[in-house]
């Protein structure tokens, strides 16, 4: 009866010319080429950390290797990161779409990207980091709220992305929490795109290891704990890992496993393309029974 849109634009969707403001956000040791590329053959777009491959040389290869004719993004962390200049010469080199810029300031990026027609987004957490995001040039920001899986920020996403939009007056992503069709409706009330990475956790392409998706699938989200503890940054984690990782048994990131809110709408594992379908599907009936 509801037939799914052959497109929802956004400032997003033409910033990239994808079909869906739908992303799959940049997770360590979990993103990964098959994950890319099946996200874009559906309409959306993901986002690696240039920290997923071990050397530069590592890197270098994956874009090498790369389809053509996919678009994604590369996440650049710009603080305390060695790697930082090198991934960034292969990234201009390779004239990758997207660079989406964590921590630190990214006045440099923004001009080495802009040069040849890239597009770059900047992961922020509160109005300091979207000023300086702003007066650097970046095209978007990503609005990093309070329940999102990794390194999370601490506002309702609620209130985050249409504060952050209208204090900067950019597009913005809404990072935190959103795993159904009805988190993307809310996504595209509050801001511009959903920017979704707990959900894209637990499919059949992500490199996450089989024990960390089953976890995922009976997590709750009252099982997850905000805490500086495992990288010095405050971020969102699962419990039962936690609990290896004082006993001293657990390495971050590895064996202590991150995730957001969103686990409490985990009961499968499908392959990204299938779940592209249902968020969309969940989204055009949830905005079919709006009142
Ligand atoms: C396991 C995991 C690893 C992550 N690693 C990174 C990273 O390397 N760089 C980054 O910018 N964000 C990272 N994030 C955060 C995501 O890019 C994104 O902001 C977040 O997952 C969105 O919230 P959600 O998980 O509730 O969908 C990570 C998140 C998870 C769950």
């Amino acid at each position: 009866m509801y037939s799914i849109p052959d497109r929802l634009e956004t400032e997003i969707t033409r910033q990239l010319n994808i079909r869906y403001p739908i992303v799959a956000a940049p997770m360590f040791l979990v993103s990964s080429p098959e994950l890319l590329i099946a996200i874009y053959r559906a309409g959306g777009i993901g986002v690696i950390p240039t920290l997923n491959f071990r050397t530069a040389e590592a890197y270098r290869a994956f874009l090498r290797d790369f389809p053509s004719d996919v678009a994604f993004g590369v996440n650049l962390i710009l603080h305390g990161n060695p790697r930082l200049e090198e991934d960034l010469a292969a990234t201009v080199e390779r004239r990758v779409p997207l660079v989406v810029t964590s921590l630190g300031d990214p006045t440099e990026v923004v001009s080495a990207v802009h040069a040849y027609g890239g597009r770059v987004w900047c992961d922020v957490i509160g109005r300091r980091h979207a000023e300086k995001a702003a007066l650097a040039g970046a095209d978007a920001l990503v609005a990093v709220a309070a329940g999102a899986g990794g390194h999370a920020g601490r506002i309702s996403p609620l209130v985050l992305a249409p504060w952050l939009k209208r204090i900067t007056g950019l597009p913005v992503l809404v990072a935190g929490g959103i795993a159904t069709g009805r988190g993307l409706l809310a996504a595209l009330a509050l801001g511009d795109g959903a920017y979704i990475g707990t959900r894209f956790l637990a499919t059949r392409e992500s490199a996450a290891p089989d024990a960390y998706k089953r976890a995922l699938l009976e997590a709750s989200p009252e099982e997850i704990e905000y805490t500086e503890e495992v990288t010095g940054v405050a971020g969102n984690f699962l419990r039962r890992s936690l609990e290896r990782f004082r006993a001293g048994g657990a390495r971050a990131w590895k064996e202590v496993w991150s995730a957001g809110h969103g686990v409490a709408f985990i009961d499968d594992l499908p392959s990204a393309a299938e779940l592209m379908e249902r968020l969309l599907r969940e989204y055009v009936l949830a905005r079919a029974e709006l009142p």
